[in-house]
């Protein structure tokens, strides 16, 4: 209802009455009336007078009538511990593939190797319930293809010069806007879910003393929609993530890539690589070259651009 109210309302500068709508939506205009209040309180300013309603402005909120055609499988939450364990839980309760959960702020969001990952009002922060019909081993894929699709969004959607770094990191002029958690569950050797979470640093400021990262609104000066930005976004993935070619993933990550051919520093928890980055296998390994000329597959740890 509120889809199709905002649709109306929308589409039209002028007043419009209660009349109209009650009649373009069957219900009675008491029942606009509450749905209009409930709009109001969802921070849309919608006015109203003796010749009806009018919308003036709506909020960059990722409500999830705000993408109708994935409203049902859409979670919205004003603040959450973190999106990653709501989506587990739904996960391990059968929810539909590409399910999503959204909070505007989390209080314990979660990132890689056991960190925390801020996330302050004006940042995108969601968890994707993917069911991808593949087998453990290639799941990496629904990684690599969606850091690939990030990236190519933030470009061509926010106009910046994203690049990912190896394996799930999106970096503006060497900064990270963007990060990747994810977490799977397999049975009878097919994947049951992967849950890929996704922070953006959007349209928040970040802390003086976190030089490392940046924002996309601190990048180009000025904001970008995120409802918009994530209909796009998910549009875009779902397009892409049906089809499982592990070899074309890769080559396109590849394509946007700024850790190849960088001098690396790989901490993981079975220690330090140093070297430089020559190519990423079909598996998704990084391949290091080391100082004695020996090429390390390295599958997981954290990646230090030495020109960073
Ligand atoms: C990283 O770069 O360390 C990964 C960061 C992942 C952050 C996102 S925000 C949404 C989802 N919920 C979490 O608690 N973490 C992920």
């Amino acid at each position: 209802m509120k889809s199709q109210l905002l649709n109306i309302l929308n589409q039209n500068n002028e007043f419009i009455s209660g009349e109209t709508l009650s009649q373009h939506l069957g219900v009675s205009r008491v029942a606009i009336w509450k749905h209009i209040q409930k709009l109001q309180a969802c921070g849309y300013d919608i006015h109203s007078g003796p010749k009806g309603y009018r919308i003036v402005r709506s909020p960059d909120t990722p409500y999830p009538w705000e993408i109708p055609e994935r409203e049902s499988r859409i979670h919205y939450f004003e603040t959450a511990a973190s999106t990653m364990d709501i989506a587990r839980g739904l996960a391990r309760k059968g929810c539909p593939d590409f399910t999503i959960v959204i909070a505007e702020t989390q209080t314990s969001g979660r990132g890689r190797m056991d960190r925390n990952w801020f996330s302050p009002e004006g940042g995108l922060y969601f968890t994707l319930v993917l069911r991808p019909h593949i087998p453990p081993v290639m799941s990496p894929l629904v990684n690599f293809c969606t850091a690939f699709v990030l990236t190519r969004t933030l470009q061509e959607f926010c106009g910046v010069e994203a690049r990912v770094k190896w394996p799930n990191d999106v970096l503006i002029h060497g900064r990270k806007v963007s990060g990747m958690l994810s977490e799977m569950e397999a049975a009878d050797d097919q994947v049951s879910f992967v849950n890929i979470g996704i922070g953006i640093n959007m349209n928040n400021d970040l802390p003086s003393d976190l030089p490392s990262a940046t924002s996309i609104k601190n990048i180009s000066g000025k904001t970008c929609s995120r409802k918009a930005f994530l209909s796009e976004f998910l549009d875009r993935l779902e397009n892409r993530i049906h089809q499982p070619d592990m070899a074309k993933v890769i080559e396109e990550w590849k394509s946007c890539s700024a850790t190849l051919g960088q001098q690396v520093r790989i901490v993981s928890h079975q220690g330090v690589t140093k070297g430089k980055a020559v190519d990423v296998d079909p598996n998704g390994a990084l391949l290091v070259r080391t100082a004695d000329g020996t090429i390390k597959k390295i599958y997981y740890g954290d990646c230090i651009h030495a020109s960073s």
